[in-house]
C-alpha cells in the first residue's frame, strides 16, 4: 500500500485540479463557506463554515436534526447546496463533482452492505464501481479485508456478520480506492463497547498509515473525546462551537466534560430538533446492528 492517499487523477502543477487550501499554515481537506441547504420550510444547514485540517479526525456533533447528515451529503455531492461554497480535497463540490467523488469515501448512517453477499463479494462489487483495474481487484479486496480484521470472515454471508463486522466491512469498502477524505456518518451507532473500540483502532490506523482525513458525525461524546482532534457542534444548521475537545471543555468551565459543552451550546434541548421519524430511524438502525 502506498503513501498518503491522493485524489486519483489529480493535481499536477498547472492541472485544473486541486487548490492548495491553506488555513494559516494548515492544509485543509474540507472547507465550507456559508454552506446552506434548504428543504421546503426547513433550513437544514445554515451558513455553515467549517475548516477540517488534512490528516485529522474531525467530529461533527449536534442533536438530531442539527444538519450533520445534510452537511455530509453536500460534501459528497449527493445533495446540491442551496447557497455557499464547499471544497473537498481542494475541489469545489459544485464545479468539480467528479474529482470530489474520486477523492472521497463514504459510510452512510444507515447500513448499506448487502447481506445476501459475502464480505468478499461486497468489496469486489465496490472495486468494480471504483474502477480498480481487474488484475488488482482481488489483492485490493483481500488487503482491505485484512486491514479491517475481516480476513477470516471473507467468505461468510454478511447477514451472519455482527454489527461491528458490518461497520468494519463498510469502512473497508469506503477506503479500497484509498480516498484522501473519508466521511463516516455515525460509524459506531448501535455497537457494543468492544466493537466500537475495534472500529476506532482501525480508523486511527487509516490515518496513521495513509494520512486519510476523517470527518465523522457522532452522538457519542466519549467517541468525540477519544477520536477527534477537532469537533464542531452543530445546532439548527449552524456551527455554534468549534475547536479541540480540550479547548471547548476549557471554554465552558474547569471541570467541564464534553457532555457539559454539548448542553452548554445546544441548551440541553436534545428533543427539540429531533422528529419522531428521526428517532425511529435511529432506533431501527441500532436494532439492525444489534
Ligand atoms: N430530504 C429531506 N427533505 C426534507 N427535510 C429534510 C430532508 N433531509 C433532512 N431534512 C431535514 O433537515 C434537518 C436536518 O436533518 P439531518 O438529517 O441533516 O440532521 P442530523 O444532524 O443528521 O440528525 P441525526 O442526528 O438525527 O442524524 C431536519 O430537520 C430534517 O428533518
Ligand atoms: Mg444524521
Amino acid at each position: 500500500m502506498s503513501a498518503p492517499a491522493q485524489p486519483s487523477g489529480s493535481a499536477e502543477v498547472g492541472d485544473t485540479g486541486a487548490h492548495e487550501m491553506e488555513h494559516g499554515t494548515t492544509k485543509l481537506a474540507v472547507e465550507t463557506e456559508a454552506l446552506t441547504r434548504r428543504f421546503a420550510t426547513v433550513t437544514a444547514v445554515d451558513h455553515l463554515n467549517l475548516a477540517v485540517p488534512a490528516s485529522s479526525i474531525f467530529g461533527l456533533l449536534g442533536p438530531n436534526g442539527a444538519g450533520k447528515t445534510t452537511t455530509i451529503k453536500m460534501l459528497i455531492t449527493m445533495l446540491p447546496p442551496s447557497a455557499g461554497v464547499a471544497r473537498v480535497a481542494g475541489y469545489d463540490v459544485q464545479r468539480q463533482p467528479v474529482e470530489v467523488r474520486r477523492a472521497i469515501g463514504y459510510v452512510s448512517q444507515m447500513l448499506s452492505a448487502d447481506g445476501a453477499l459475502t464480505g468478499y463479494e461486497n468489496l469486489l462489487l465496490f472495486a468494480r464501481i471504483y474502477a480498480i483495474p481487474r488484475r488488482e481487484r482481488r489483492d485490493r479486496v483481500f488487503d482491505a479485508l485484512e486491514f479491517m480484521g475481516l480476513s477470516e470472515a471473507a467468505h461468510l454471508l454478511v447477514k451472519n456478520y455482527s454489527g461491528g463486522m458490518i461497520r468494519r466491512l463498510e469502512i473497508a469498502q469506503s477506503m479500497m480506492h484509498r480516498p484522501a477524505v473519508l466521511f463516516l456518518d455515525e460509524p459506531t451507532i448501535g455497537l457494543d463497547p468492544v466493537a466500537r473500540r475495534a472500529v476506532w483502532a482501525h480508523l486511527r490506523e487509516l490515518l496513521s498509515r495513509f494520512g486519510t482525513t476523517i470527518l465523522m458525525t457522532t452522538h457519542d461524546m466519549e467517541e468525540a473525546e477519544e477520536m477527534c482532534e477537532y469537533v464542531a457542534i452543530m445546532h439548527r444548521g449552524r456551527a455554534v462551537a468549534t475547536g479541540s475537545p480540550e479547548a471547548l471543555r476549557a471554554s465552558v468551565g474547569p471541570q467541564a466534560s464534553l457532555d457539559d459543552v454539548f448542553v452548554h451550546f445546544v441548551g440541553g434541548l436534545i428533543d427539540e430538533g429531533g422528529s419522531y421519524r428521526e428517532s425511529a430511524r435511529i432506533r431501527r438502525t441500532a436494532r439492525r446492528l444489534g
